[in-house]
């Protein structure tokens, strides 16, 4: 199990390079599986999600494998199987997304139920009744979902929620049925968005994706085809935080400064001084932060992955902040940050945090994927040394964020496995198995 030892106190400095965003790569590699040939996927992270992704398609028969210049290939013509495997599926929420794919490529799937997890219970309701209101039935047994439909049919499908796996699963499914599906109420978030413009550019006729209602007129067929996803908003918002908390001066390249506004909007109430280029931000912390209340909402609202690095921030402010969780149950994790001598009271959704002049390092735990990043950022300004156990977990979304802080100056060091690298091994030509 990997640790990460940080030693708090080095402002940071220097440029960094946002990679791309985990949560665009991760339906556009299961939606290119929607295609005949080959797609050329430019610009995915290599984190440990996108590769349990590749894995899961590579068992129901696709070959996918990253060239040299890290761009990923995705060749689904042999992907025949409809069981996907529990044992990778149950390691992520966002592996349901298979489910669309199968119903929609071989008109039946059989997808292990994902459990709950560290933001509490995350159901796939909506999901499911998306399904059937394309015409499949569907079931739940011995923990799989089983869904079939002979042919999908387009229909007008309200969402009850704002939720991003919901829209871009049914985005898939609709993709191939037959006649016109409208999305209502469906997510804005940008990876919804970037997952539209890929099918599109593979031949699907999808309309509307960034606003509520989505239009998807079913096609026959889909072409593989080459494409660069977007970058990661939350890498570079993480990133912002970062340079708040240890007082830094940054350059975030290759980022969409117009999918920040809402950190950029919340960071500058807090005393960062940031500015925009037309795919970078610069951003410079001149000032202890000040304390700044926040509600997470869906987008354009404040994303609720930015919720727990904005309370790290939070956590050495000055003054109290008032923190509102409004999407899942995410603040478990602040037991850790107490460990380090935050002052956080936690009211059911809402997280009353009085900023302390100084946190004092520890060892801790990630408890999740942006939780770890919580600490991670907590630990760049803690006096002393901060161990961190669970590295894994921020393995899974932010593509070598160890490497990229000590780029910029920061005191951090990996012990044991650099479990990161060695499983992508196996999405590498060498040691892929090509059917
Ligand atoms: C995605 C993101 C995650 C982000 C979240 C909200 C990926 C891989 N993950 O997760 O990083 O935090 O959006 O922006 O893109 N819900 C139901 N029933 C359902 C589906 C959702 O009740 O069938 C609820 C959820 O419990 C949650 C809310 O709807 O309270 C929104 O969830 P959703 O947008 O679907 O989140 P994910 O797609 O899982």
């Amino acid at each position: 199990m990997a640790k990460l030892l940080i030693r708090g106190g080095t402002p940071l400095k220097g440029t960094v390079n946002i990679s791309g965003a985990k949560n665009s790569a991760l339906p556009i590699i299961v939606a290119a599986c929607l295609a005949d040939g080959e797609s050329v996927l430019e610009n995915i992270p290599q984190g440990i999600d996108v590769y349990t992704i590749s894995m899961i398609l590579k068992d129901l028969g696709a070959q996918i494998w990253f060239d040299e210049s890290k761009r990923l290939h995705v060749i689904p013509d042999g992907l025949d199987r409809y069981q996907a495997s529990y044992d990778l599926v149950r390691r992520m929420r966002a592996s349901f997304y298979v489910a669309g794919l199968l119903l929609a490529r071989l008109g039946r799937a059989e997808v292990p139920l994902p459990g709950g997890c560290a933001l509490g219970s995350r159901p796939v309701d909506y999901h499911l009744k998306g399904f059937q209101a394309l015409g499949a039935t569907v079931s739940i047994e011995h923990g799989y979902v089983k869904a079939e439909a002979s042919e999908l049919v387009g229909t007008k499908i309200y969402i009850n929620r704002s939720s991003v796996g919901t829209t871009m699963n049914l985005m898939l499914a609709a993709s191939r049925a037959k006649g016109t599906t409208l999305l209502e109420n469906a997510a804005k978030e940008p990876e919804v968005v970037d997952l539209a413009i890929y099918l599109n550019s593979m031949g699907a006729r999808i309309r509307g994706a960034g606003t509520d209602i989505i239009r998807v007129d079913g096609v026959d067929s889909l072409k593989g085809t080459e494409y660069s996803i977007i970058s990661d908003r939350i890498e570079a918002g993480t990133f912002m935080v970062a340079c708040g908390i240890t007082g830094g001066e940054l350059l975030l390249a290759n980022v969409v400064p117009e999918h920040l506004r809402s950190t950029i909007m919340k960071c500058e109430e807090a005393g960062l001084e940031i500015e925009e280029g037309i795919s970078e931000i610069k951003v410079r912390a001149n000032q202890r932060p000040l304390a700044v209340d926040v509600e997470t909402a869906p987008y354009p609202g404040f994303a609720t992955d930015m919720q727990q690095p904005f309370v790290a921030m939070m956590a050495v402010a000055d003054g109290t902040s008032v923190i509102r969780e409004t999407i899942f149950d995410r603040f478990r994790y602040v037991d850790e940050l107490r460990r380090m001598g935050a002052d956080i009271k936690v009211e059911r959704d809402t997280a009353i945090i009085r900023g302390v002049p100084e946190l004092t390092g520890a060892p801790v735990e990630a408890t999740d994927l942006r939780a770890g990043a919580a600490l991670v950022l907590a630990a760049l300004t803690a006096k002393g040394e901060t161990e961190i156990s669970g590295v894994e977990l921020i393995d899974r979304g932010y593509e070598h964020l160890d490497k990229k802080l000590r780029q910029l100056g920061a005191d951090i060091e990996r012990i044991s496995d650099d479990c990161e690298e060695s499983l992508m091994e196996h999405l590498t030509p060498p040691l892929m198995e090509r059917l």
